[in-house]
């Protein structure tokens, strides 16, 4: 048999893991010959636009490098496929060209967008009596997949903006004055990475001072109010602001949107320098971290990315007992020591579906996170990959 694998959605620094986890398990495989990467996930099945991965991923340094290269090797799309019943013609294409080059097993690396993929392609395989089989890798630095644990990508992610926001704590030190520096963080609706920050706290840092998530209540006159209270204490103030925060009012504005329908956010942490600027008056910056926090593979989780390896290997693995139409999955069975399982679940539990940071977590005044997130954060960031360095800068994977 051949089988194919896809990446979709926002990148992330281990999403060329969980490819080399499904390359490696399917090269120890002897019912798996050739393994095809599809260009720019789904699309490339729809368009018939696939690379025999065996003809450019040639040696075992191949794979290391995949690892420490961040972003989708094979590119990406935020592609909805149509409802099965209404799909006839793409659900066709999808299925001519796994027969075209014998794939039996499809493996999508992705986000919930892409679970839903998972999920109606699975349905519709079904439905024509395919015995294709259909699996979902997780990835996205947001981490509101259901039901897993947490998802490969943000543990790496997680460390990054941890780190940022610590080397943003010492240079906002150095004068005198009194400043403000906000830190906008990715997330989309869900406040996991802006919650993140909260682990600088296990080496005695006390900023970010302020943490606001989409999930806790918002308003500027209690932001500026904040503010103030903390400028009591410290001279430099240092907020973490997730880009879903909203302001009331905002919501009206004409925004972008992608073919799932979700808004392109960004521009809280302008909005609130300005509010600053405006009613304190002080020295004040906002950093949007933008795409650095998923891409950034010189700082980034061992843990993650071994785990995220390990994920597309059990993926093929459950492809092969027979298993379609299911997501891989993490367990956390304990904290300290930090242990994992890993099992599969229906792709229409987390299709679509947002997973969002516990309000039980987030403290009565709405701008901190409780140290149960510590403990929850910690081993996620855990181990450093020692990255292979040419003329002082890291190598990267590039498809020729
Ligand atoms: O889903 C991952 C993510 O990076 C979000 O954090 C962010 O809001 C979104 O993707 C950005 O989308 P795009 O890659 O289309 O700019």
């Amino acid at each position: 048999m051949n089988i194919a694998v896809a990446q979709s959605g926002g990148p992330t620094c281990a999403i060329n893991a969980s490819l080399v986890g499904v390359f490696r398990e399917a090269l120890k495989t002897p019912e798996i010959d050739a393994v095809f990467g599809s260009i720019n996930g789904i699309e490339g099945i729809i368009n018939d636009e696939l690379m025999d991965l065996k003809l450019v991923i040639k040696t075992n340094e191949d794979m290391e490098l995949l690892r420490q290269t961040p972003s989708t090797v094979l590119g990406s799309c935020r592609y909805k496929l149509p409802p099965v019943e209404e799909g006839g013609k793409t659900y066709e294409k999808i299925l001519n060209c796994f027969e075209k080059h014998r794939i039996e097993a499809f493996f999508y690396i992705g986000g919930n967008d892409s679970m839903d993929t998972v999920a109606k392609l699975s349905d519709y395989l079904a439905g024509v009596n395919s015995k294709i089989r259909v699996i979902g890798i997780p990835k996205t630095i947001d981490n509101d997949l259901p039901v897993t644990d947490h998802t490969p990508g943000f543990g790496s992610a997680a460390k990054y903006v941890a780190a940022t926001v610590q080397e943003i704590i010492r240079d906002s030190s150095v004068y005198s004055i009194e400043s403000v520096t906000i830190v906008e963080i990715m997330g989309r609706h869900a406040g996991w990475l802006t919650a993140s920050t909260c682990v600088l706290r296990a080496n005695d840092e006390i900023a970010p001072h302020l943490i606001y998530l989409p999930e806790s209540e918002f308003s500027a006159e209690k932001f500026l109010e904040d503010v103030r209270i903390q400028q009591a204490k410290y001279k430099a103030v240092i907020v973490a602001v997730s880009e879903g925060v909203k302001l009331a009012g905002e919501k009206s504005k004409p925004v972008m949107v992608d073919n799932f329908g979700h808004e392109y956010l960004s521009g809280i942490g302008k909005t609130l320098e300005q509010l600053v600027k405006d009613n304190i008056g002080c020295k004040v910056r906002s950093i949007e971290l933008n795409v650095m926090q998923r891409c950034s593979s010189h700082i980034c989780s061992k843990t993650d990315i071994d785990e995220a390896e390990q994920i597309g290997s059990e993926g093929v693995k459950a492809a092969l007992r027979g298993v379609t139409g299911q997501m891989m999955c993490y367990k956390r069975i304990s904290d300290i020591p930090y242990v994992i399982t890993i099992d599969g679940i229906d792709a229409h539990k987390t299709a679509n579906k947002e997973k969002f940071f516990p309000k039980e977590w987030i403290n009565q005044q709405q701008n901190d996170v409780s140290p149960e997130a510590v403990k929850y954060f910690l081993p996620l960031i855990q181990g450093d990959v020692k990255i292979r360095m040419k003329n002082g800068m890291p190598v990267h994977f590039k498809l020729k």
